[in-house]
């Protein structure tokens, strides 16, 4: 035990960065990530809490004066990674950060729990709650920024207008959505695929997509308003709005422990609980028994279940029947003997890809979310299988980016795929040790 962690020190150690951040893998990611960010903190919590501090101060400076956060901070240049800031072009917001050039798009919102972990982490709670009282408000924001900007029709959920934004960049799911779309053929030349195997990246055609989007986005200057109204992609979904939900309740919970702030947890509760029936209403999937992700753009459920289809798990926003149910769908479709858990997108479906990216393998932080999120419930086996599954991918295979869920691999010698000596891997895998 011992032996690994050591392991994944390094790993981190080498990946922090002169800049106060930490890249989440050499080469391929060579920037701050917003998500990658808040699990790495996690990591350097065990054993280095300064490190730890200074990674969320870090990507918390980047917010902009409405509340925003981006996903990718560039706090260097680096001609290693397409496409960088001369493609985003954020400043054109006129409330973007003068400080940092970044993305105008953002990621799932981590921080509230983040803070949360980090607190029960702490050796010296006096000390971390100062540096939270510091850091919360910014969080705070970013909420209110998402409810005031992102929740179209009042419901309490939050729209995502880009498929970066969901984290699960390349999921069939948005087979669909790219289907309603003809962007052009653009120009460009990938760097991600001089880095990985080009069978384990998005295709051509899928980054045509991408980088479509966010012209749309550009032509407004970002703005909200604007992206709602034209934007191809526009969709709720479950993991983005389930680690909203979570992280609400983290700042409900860290606000009490700090005192006062009553307007601010009155806030949060209250979209809380339109929040959590949004959830329950508009994106649960009888049939399927999980919960999936709604194309605002087309007003339809997009009917396909991935790992974000459990991630409420974590929020707490299914009762106790809903999550027997969410157990039973990912145990029956996802949890077959001769697979690890949990793949990124389900094996029994034709779109199932075990090598590519989010079209089904297995990834760490997802894991590490539906373990808690079992645990929550009480569903200690399941919990610990995933736990289990997602030690022994890494101590077999290496702190890979993600990891085949075949046990027996017909196609290559390892289950590690994507970035080496990823960041994220590494941090979570302390922490589910520690
Ligand atoms: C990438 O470049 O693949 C990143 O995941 C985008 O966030």
């Amino acid at each position: 035990k011992e032996q690994i962690i050591n392991k994944a020190i390094q790993v981190l150690d080498n990946n922090f960065q002169k800049g106060g951040f930490t890249i989440p893998s050499k080469g391929l990611y060579p920037f701050q990530w917003k998500w990658d960010s808040g699990f790495i903190a996690l990591g350097f919590a065990h054993y280095d809490i300064d490190k730890a501090k200074q990674e969320v101060e870090t990507i918390l400076d980047a917010q902009w004066e409405n509340g925003f956060i981006p996903h990718i901070v560039f706090h260097n240049d680096s001609d290693t990674y397409f496409p960088g800031p001369e493609f985003h072009q954020s400043h054109l917001h006129p409330l973007a950060s003068k400080k940092y050039r970044s993305t105008g798009m953002t990621q799932p919102p981590v921080f509230g729990f983040i803070l949360e972990r980090l607190y029960e982490i702490a050796d010296d709670k006096q000390d971390m709650l100062d540096f939270i009282n510091k850091q919360i408000d910014k969080v705070y924001d970013n909420h209110v920024y998402f409810y005031k900007n992102r929740d179209l029709n009042q419901d309490g959920l939050v729209y995502i207008y880009h498929n970066w934004e969901s984290g699960t960049d390349n999921s069939p799911l948005w087979d669909d959505i790219w289907t309603t779309m003809n962007p052009p053929e653009y120009t460009f030349e990938r760097r991600d695929t001089s880095h990985v195997d080009a069978s384990q990246r998005p295709s051509k055609r899928e980054y045509d997509h991408y980088l479509h989007i966010i012209d749309i986005a550009k032509e407004h200057n970002y703005d909200d308003a604007k992206i709602a109204e034209l934007s191809p992609f526009l969709v709720l979904d479950p993991l983005f709005n389930a680690i909203l939900i979570r992280s609400n309740e983290a700042l409900i919970n860290l606000y009490q422990q700090i005192g006062g702030h009553q307007d601010k947890i009155d806030f949060l509760k209250q979209q809380q609980l339109k929040s959590i029936s949004g959830l329950n209403s508009k994106l649960f999937n009888e049939e399927l028994g999980a919960y999936v992700h709604y194309d605002l753009r087309n007003d339809r459920q997009i009917p396909y279940l991935c790992s974000s289809s459990f991630a409420p798990l974590y929020s707490g926003a299914p009762d106790a029947d809903k999550a027997k149910r969410l157990a039973e769908t990912m145990l029956k479709r996802f949890g077959d003997e001769g697979r690890y858990l949990c793949a990124s997108f389900d094996p029994t479906h034709d779109r199932f890809n075990p090598k590519k990216y989010w079209r089904g393998p297995v990834w760490i932080n997802m894991n590490w979310m539906l373990y808690h999120g079992l645990r929550r419930h009480g569903i200690n086996d399941l919990a610990d299988r995933i736990k289990a599954d997602s030690l022994e991918l890494i101590e077999k295979n290496g702190f890979f980016e993600y990891f085949d869920s075949r046990k027996s691999n017909p196609d290559s010698e390892t289950n590690g795929y994507g970035g080496n000596n990823f960041s994220w891997s590494a941090a979570l895998l302390i922490d589910f040790l520690k």
